[in-house]
C-alpha cells in the first residue's frame, strides 16, 4: 500500500539503528539471518520475562498477532482494527491500554491526583476525552461514585465506545456520555477537570485543540494528559497502521509521536501555573503531563 511507504522508512531506520541491517548505496542488505527457531527462541524467553510482570499474556498475543500479519499489515489486505478488536472485542485493547504497568502507574496517579481535589472542592464536572476502553475511566469511577456533586462526561469519537461503556458503568449515576472529537471542543459549558488518555495524538491541529482545552477548564481546574513520547518497536509493529492521519502526521514533522520536550513546549501557556510531568526517569516510552489552571 502506497501509504504504508512511509511505516516502511521509519522500519528500515531503526532496524539500521538496531545493525539488523546495512544502508548501501542501492538497498540495504541483511546483516542477521533470523530462523523460525532463534525467533521462537527469543520469543518465549521475553514472555517469560514480562508477562505478568510488565503486562498480561494478551498485550504479547496481540503483538505476535501483528507479527505474524506483518506482510498483509503492509500490503492492506489485513485491517489493523481488526486484530485489536477480534469479532469487536475489547480485551487486547485493555491489554494494552489497562493492564500494562506503565498504565497502572499513570492511571493511579491519575486517580490520586484527583481524589485530593475532590476532597478539597464542592462540586465537579469531569470531562474525559478519547476514553475508549475506560483504562482511565475505571480508576477514577470508584471515587465518585458516592459523590452526588460531581458529574463524569465520559467522551470518544466513537459511539462503539460510548455504548460499551454504558453497558459497563450502569450502576453509576453520575456519568454522561457525549460523542466529542477533539478537532471540535465546543462544549458550551466550563469543566474543572479534562482528562485525555492517548488521543490528543490524533488532533488534526494540535495548538487548536490544546487552546480549547485550556479554555473549557475552569480556574484553578487541572488537565491530564497521557502521551506516547517514543516510537516503541511493539508501536511499530502493530498500532502504527492505524495511526496515518497525513495531516496529523505532517503537522508532527513525519513523526508518529511527539518528544516530551516538543509536548512540553505545545504545553506552557500563560494560563497555566504549572506543569507536572510523570514518570520522571525518562526510560519509560509514556508520559502524564498534569496542567495545572491559574
Ligand atoms: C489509543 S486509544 C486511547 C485509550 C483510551 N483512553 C482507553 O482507555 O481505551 C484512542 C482513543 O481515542 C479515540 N479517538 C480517536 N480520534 C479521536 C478524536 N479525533 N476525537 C476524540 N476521540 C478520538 C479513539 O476512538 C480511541 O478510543
Amino acid at each position: 500500500m502506497p501509504e504504508n511507504e512511509e511505516i516502511l522508512r521509519r522500519w528500515l531506520k531503526v532496524l539500521n539503528s538496531y545493525g539488523f541491517i546495512k544502508e548501501e548505496a542501492n538497498g540495504f542488505t541483511a546483516l542477521l539471518k533470523i530462523t523460525e527457531h532463534f525467533f521462537e527462541t527469543i520469543w518465549s524467553q521475553m514472555e517469560e520475562l514480562w508477562n505478568g510482570k510488565l503486562c498480561n499474556k494478551l498485550a504479547n498475543e496481540y503483538l505476535l498477532k501483528n507479527i505474524k500479519a506483518l506482510s498483509e499489515l503492509f500490503s492492506g489486505e489485513i485491517n489493523p482494527t481488526h486484530i485489536l478488536f477480534p469479532e469487536g472485542k475489547f480485551d487486547y485493547a485493555e491489554a494494552l491500554y489497562k493492564d500494562t504497568f506503565i498504565f497502572q502507574y499513570l492511571n493511579t496517579k491519575i486517580a490520586q491526583k484527583i481524589k485530593e481535589f475532590l476532597d478539597a472542592t464542592e462540586h465537579i464536572e469531569i470531562l474525559e476525552l478519547g476514553a475508549g476502553t475506560g483504562a482511565t475511566t475505571d480508576n477514577v469511577l470508584p471515587l465518585i461514585k458516592e459523590r452526588k456533586n460531581v458529574i463524569y462526561y465520559f467522551s470518544d469519537i466513537s459511539y462503539v465506545f460510548l455504548r460499551e461503556a454504558q453497558h459497563k458503568y450502569s450502576e453509576f449515576r453520575n456519568i454522561k456520555y457525549m460523542t466529542l472529537n477533539v478537532n471540535n471542543l465546543d462544549l458550551g459549558k466550563k469543566v474543572d477537570i479534562i482528562i485525555a488518555n492517548g488521543v490528543l495524538n490524533n488532533a488534526k491541529n494540535i495548538k487548536y485543540t490544546l487552546d480549547k482545552m485550556l479554555e473549557i477548564t475552569s480556574e484553578k481546574g487541572k488537565i491530564f494528559i497521557i502521551e506516547q513520547v517514543e516510537e516503541s518497536l511493539e508501536m511499530l509493529v502493530s498500532q502504527v497502521f492505524m495511526m496515518k492521519d497525513s495531516s496529523a502526521l505532517e503537522e508532527k514533522g513525519g513523526k508518529t509521536f511527539r518528544n516530551t520536550e516538543e509536548w512540553l513546549r505545545l504545553l506552557r501557556d500563560d494560563r497555566i501555573e504549572k506543569i507536572e510531568v510523570f514518570p520522571e526517569k525518562y526510560n519509560i516510552d509514556q508520559r502524564l503531563f498534569i496542567l495545572y489552571h491559574k
